[in-house]
């Protein structure tokens, strides 16, 4: 038997509407599911291609990049490769021009120990040079006795030394004697760069410039040291010596006059310090008896004048 009520008609009333409604929402679920599985194979088909679209782009850079690193390598390779024949052909054109001077300077030099003991113009010439001054003890006494005797020098001094005792030079020069450059510092220059060497030698040629108003124009190399880049960068001819007196060695009058009265002939470059009391001392009695032999005393531009030797910038001259 089937109970009416008024709940219960409303009742079924509600779980009917309830179905209903249900049914409906059935298709609407449905469409929902489909939508949205639709939404996510969509999705995901351009999320893949979007991701095959960077990869191919990210491949592209990468082929690019590779392709311009190979360009520079190349590039790079030749601009080497010319770097290199450049340098060869300078070494090669240095090494012909090094391979002139040596000729040229060893022909002059046979023809200056063909020389040797020659008067030269009928007479015999001797140029005394002395290194590594001023100094303010020595020196003055040095160039009293130069007075005294009418003997005219040749002075390499040391930036250092003249920068301690300008009046000294200036004296050098007032008296007659040729003052010409030993550097500044008495360096090795052999064991200097590039740039050390124009340090030292622009700061010598300043200060030649300030004490006397011009630059030497020879320079002796210390220690008779030199190379290919020393030889370029000071571009002066270079002066070293014929006759070495070892007075630096030899602190003692006599042995500094035999070294050098010993070895002596017509044409020589003399080489003593005037920075040493013993050569001092030993220069008045080397003179004597050098004049007594007939000698006259030149400066080393002078000796080279009276040979007619044009002096050249890199020239080594082992006496002129
Ligand atoms: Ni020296």
């Amino acid at each position: 038997m089937e109970r009416f009520s008024e709940t219960g008609i409303m009742k079924g009333d509600f779980w009917r509407k309830i179905k209903t409604i249900n049914r409906k929402m059935a298709w609407l679920k449905m469409v929902l599911v489909a939508m949205l599985m639709a939404g996510i194979v969509v999705g995901g088909v351009f999320y893949h291609l979007e991701k095959q679209n960077r990869l191919e782009e990210e491949r592209i850079l990468q082929q690019r990049k590779i392709e311009q690193e190979k360009k520079a390598e190349i590039e790079r390779k030749k601009l080497e490769e010319e770097a290199k024949m450049k340098a060869e052909i300078e070494a090669k054109k240095r090494a012909e021009a090094e391979q002139a001077r040596l000729e040229a300077e060893r022909i002059e030099k046979e023809r200056r120990i063909a020389q040797i003991g020659q008067k030269i113009g009928g007479k015999k010439l001797v140029a005394l040079t002395f290194d590594d001054g001023p100094s303010g003890a020595t020196t003055p006494k040095l160039l009293q006795i130069l007075r005294d005797k009418k003997v005219k020098v040749t002075f390499f001094v040391l930036g250092r030394m003249m920068q301690a005792y300008p009046e000294v030079v200036k004296w050098e020069v007032a008296d007659g004697h040729e003052v010409q450059g030993h550097t500044m510092y008495h360096s090795d220059l052999t064991k200097l760069n590039e740039a050390q060497i124009r340090a030292d030698i622009g700061e010598s040629d300043e200060l030649f410039r300030r004490v006397l108003g011009r630059t030497p124009e020879m320079i002796r190399p210390p220690y008779g040291a030199m190379n290919a880049l020393a030889r370029q960068v000071i571009a002066r001819p270079l002066m070293y010596w014929s006759v070495d007196a070892l007075d630096w060695k030899y602190r003692n009058v006599k042995t500094v006059q035999k070294n050098v009265l010993s070895a002596v002939f017509s044409g020589a470059v003399v080489l003593m310090h005037d920075i040493h009391q013993t050569t001092v001392d030993a220069v008045g009695g080397i003179i004597d008896v050098l004049r007594g032999d007939g000698y006259e005393f030149v400066t080393v531009s002078e000796l080279a004048k009276a040979k007619g030797v044009s002096l050249r910038a890199g020239w080594d001259y082992w006496g002129v």
